[in-house]
């Protein structure tokens, strides 16, 4: 209040309407002033000058410009015509029956390693990423040198928002299927960035999908929707039946919106779409910000580390999903999807729509988690239990995944107890990216 007074007293002197008076002698000084020296040729050279002064600057002026539609940017420059034939090449499968696919998010986590094995059984695949900050780029800069350059993957860097740059893509390759895995990921950073979530997982989503009802071949689409929909979902284990309407998190909001996007655009031009609800991936390459990863980090630097719990000490627990599994239901998902009815933007007929559960079915503690760490690890871990705050998180995930067995066919590889310690990859990926 004291900083606001004085401004507040200046505003005070200002005279209401109905008090102010004009002082007559000064109104008398300007007019007399105008009469007698302002002579006429000067009124007419100033005028004169005005006027063209304006004339000039409307030409001068650039045209209006539309403003740009929110989550529609465009790029202007692309790779010419050597990075035209790398897409092509990139894009070719191996032989007549194989997919072209374009795997968005390409250079993250779960994107580097089903571009991989997409390519390694002999479809085309080109990548798209647009490399952001969330967390440490040199890791997604290494996944693209020592995974997908390797494989032959070429990654464009680009952003799913650029709907110049996604139509130069369509118009330059005829995809089979579109794996759609770029997305802000991480529940807690919506308390710093919401807005991210908004650009890639609403935003970005909805302009993908009206490029490809747009062109005149639809692809199929399989894109990553997460267990986090569940949210306050309570009943375990988690079936696509559940209700899915009370997120915990905006993450798990943008998530659960792009499932009703997903149906829009599926009922409207008959777009072939599956959504796969992933449950906590882990493997090699993978993503710093998730408890497995920073958990390692401090065990490894002798800091504590902090253990939720729920309420009345309750496990948090997540059906932690080892990545081949993973990829392996994503290639099942494009091999199974069929194809999309519509042309142009037109639909033809109904289309297949698909949520499905890809996850361990075996939740694990948090405790259980960190005692497998220091095992591997051989360090004692310093731990601090505390109450898990309500940024988001969940206390437990477990996925049924009997939808998966009938649709995917192939079996999701269940990871056997013994497998989970292969973590330890992940654990060696660390040491080489930090080099603990
Ligand atoms: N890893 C998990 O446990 C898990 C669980 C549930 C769901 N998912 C979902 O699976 C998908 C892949 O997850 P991940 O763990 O590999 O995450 P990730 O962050 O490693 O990969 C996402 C990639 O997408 C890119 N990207 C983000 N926004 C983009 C945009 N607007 N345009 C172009 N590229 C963009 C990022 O640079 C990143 O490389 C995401 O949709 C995520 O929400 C992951």
């Amino acid at each position: 209040m004291t900083q606001l007074k004085p401004i507040l007293s200046h505003v005070d002197n200002i005279p209401s309407a109905g008090k102010f008076k004009p002082d007559k002698s000064s109104l008398y000084y300007i007019h007399h002033r105008l009469r007698y020296q302002t002579s006429l040729p000067k009124l007419t050279i100033w005028s004169t000058i005005f006027l063209s002064l304006i004339v000039f600057f409307f030409f001068l002026s650039p045209p209006a410009t539309p403003a740009p539609r929110r989550g529609l940017r465009t790029t202007t420059s692309y790779g010419g015509s050597g990075w035209e034939s790398r897409i092509k090449l990139s894009a070719k499968p191996r032989s007549g029956t194989g997919h072209t696919v374009l795997v968005t998010g390409a250079a993250g986590f779960i994107g580097a390693h089903a571009s991989v094995a997409l390519k390694r059984r002999g479809d085309g695949v080109v990548g798209l990423d647009n490399f952001n900050h969330y967390y440490d780029i040199t890791l997604k800069k290494s996944r693209k040198s020592k995974l997908l350059d390797r494989a032959g993957v070429f990654v464009v860097e680009g952003d799913i928002n650029d709907v110049v740059l996604l139509r130069k893509l369509f118009g330059l390759v005829h995809f089979t299927h579109v794996l759609h895995l770029a997305a802000q990921a991480g529940v807690r950073y919506a308390m710093v960035n919401p807005n991210s979530y908004i650009r890639s997982n609403i935003d970005g989503l909805v302009n993908l999908l009206e490029v490809v009802k747009s062109s005149i071949a639809q692809p199929a689409i399989v894109w990553a929707s997460s267990s986090s929909v569940y949210g306050l979902n309570s009943k375990v284990s988690f079936s696509e039946k559940d209700r899915t309407d009370q997120p915990a998190s905006l993450y798990a909001a943008t998530k659960k919106a792009g499932e009703e996007i997903a149906h829009a655009y599926n009922h409207i031009y008959g777009l072939s779409i599956t959504g796969l609800r992933f449950f906590t991936v882990y493997g090699p390459w993978g993503r710093p910000d998730m408890a497995y990863f920073f958990f390692t980090k401090d065990i490894l630097n002798r800091k504590q580390i902090s253990i939720f719990e729920g309420p009345n000490h309750g496990t948090i627990a997540r059906d932690f999903t080892y990545i081949d599994d993973i990829v392996k239901g994503c290639l099942s998902a494009i091999d199974t999807a069929k194809k999309s009815t519509g042309n142009g933007g037109k639909k033809k007929g109904e289309a297949q729509f698909r949520i499905i559960n890809l996850g361990n079915t075996s939740p694990v503690s948090v405790h259980k988690l960190v005692s497998i760490l220091e095992k591997l690890l051989k360090v004692k871990a310093k731990k601090k239990v505390v109450l898990m705050p309500r940024n988001g998180d969940v206390p437990i995930t477990h996925a049924n995944i009997s939808l998966a067995r009938m649709e995917l066919g192939r079996v999701l590889g269940e990871v056997k107890k013994t497998s989970f310690p292969r973590n330890n990859l992940a654990v060696e990926e660390y040491g080489l990216m930090y080099r603990v």
